[in-house]
């Protein structure tokens, strides 16, 4: 089978040396125990993660040579005898530490989850980390719910601050804050990025190619007699995350995701205390092992959105295993709008949705 193999941590983007390499040879793994099922791997995401974790800068290590990959989905390929949950030919979905950049891949069946009749599979390998991370952090941390919408009662919206917002767990987050009734504002670089968060029907969007991020959010928060930022979503760190917090309200809270900008903010304890912030730290990995069945019920929730057309998984692009690296370099180069997907046997650039 084609597997992708990182064999030293470097830039996977770099043309020299390369990190990673394309076996076509590699075995294809055979089922390690009686609840074992192999899939065959029809989509895979490129995270931001798995860009760090191939330069070693992310909080799990893994021995090399290693696969990467931490979310795909695909379809049954074989199932070992105590097998109860799936049968051959069944659309699954599944987070792994790493191991799905490669054709087949080996997971227990309480590690899968079912992909609803009709989904699109690029779109449901495309959700697990982005969508569920998003959706645990809003809804099972931060409390957004539904009957938060009241639109005639201004004094009872929660403006939701979304950084990032046209990457991959930055789109997730502004649809769920939507749908959660929130106010939603989004903070992207150029014009592509804001035409698709205004797309979403984000209330409105900052756009840092030619925004000052504090103005354009004081301003709208006049124009909508709002005072501040309830919920701050942040996947990006540095500099943005220090100018944001100053938009926060009494009793906001602050979701930290991520630090794609590379440098972790400090948050002084002082203003947490007089302000009454909640800071909640969230890590989807460790969900896993402490807590799978919220995990579970995260991606029942999501599929039953994506099936109600509530959601989309916006793919702006695509590409095959052995182009590993150009989609490596659509993260780098703060291309991607939504996911960047590796997909098996076709390719073509694809907004997915049931
Ligand atoms: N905690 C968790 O469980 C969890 C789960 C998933 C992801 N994450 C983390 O969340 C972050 C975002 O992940 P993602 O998959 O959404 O990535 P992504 O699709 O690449 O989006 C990252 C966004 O960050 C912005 N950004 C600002 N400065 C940047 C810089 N120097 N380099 C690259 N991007 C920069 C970019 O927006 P503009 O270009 O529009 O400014 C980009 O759209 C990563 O740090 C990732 O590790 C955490």
């Amino acid at each position: 089978m084609e597997a992708l193999l990182c064999k030293r941590l470097g830039d996977p983007t770099s043309s020299f040396e390369s990190p990673i390499e394309l076996s076509r040879n590699h075995p294809i793994p055979k089922l390690d125990s009686p609840t074992a099922v192999r899939v065959k791997v029809k989509a895979t995401s490129l995270n931001y993660g798995t860009y760090l974790q191939i330069q070693g800068k992310y909080q799990e290590k893994h021995s090399l040579p290693f696969i990467p990959g931490s979310d795909y989905a695909g379809i049954v390929d074989a199932v070992g005898p105590s097998v109860s949950k799936f049968k051959v030919g069944d659309y699954v979905c599944a987070f792994v530490p790493v191991g799905s950049y490669a054709t087949f891949i080996v997971q227990d069946q309480s590690q899968l989850f079912e992909v609803p009749k009709g989904c699109d599979l690029v779109a449901a390998a495309g959700l697990p980390i982005a969508f569920v991370t998003s959706h645990l952090t809003l809804v099972h941390r931060a409390n957004l719910t539904s009957s938060q919408a009241c639109p005639p009662f201004s004094y009872l919206l929660l403006v939701l601050l979304v950084l990032g917002a046209a990457g991959g767990v930055g789109l997730a987050a502004v649809q769920i804050g939507k749908i959660c009734g929130a106010v939603v504002i989004a903070v992207a670089r150029g014009a592509e990025k804001v035409q698709l968060l205004k797309s979403l029907g984000v209330d409105h969007v900052v756009d840092l190619m030619n925004q000052n991020v504090t103005a354009s959010v004081k301003e709208f928060l006049k124009s909508r007699n709002l005072k501040g930022v309830d919920v701050l979503y942040d996947p990006v760190g540095g500099n943005l995350a220090k100018e944001t917090m100053k938009l926060l309200n009494w009793g906001a809270q602050i979701l930290v995701i991520g630090f794609a900008s590379g440098e972790i903010p400090i948050i002084p304890t002082n203003i947490i205390l007089v302000k009454n912030w909640t800071v909640h730290g969230f890590y989807w990995g460790s969900y896993i092992i402490h807590q799978p069945a919220v995990l579970e019920d995260s991606v029942r929730k999501l599929f039953s959105w994506m099936e109600k057309g509530l959601i989309t998984v916006h793919v702006s692009h695509t590409y095959s295993l052995s182009e590993a690296n150009l989609a490596f370099s659509a993260i780098k180069d703060r291309k991607a709008m939504g996911k960047v997907m590796i997909v098996f046997d076709d390719k073509g650039n694809a907004s997915s949705k049931l």
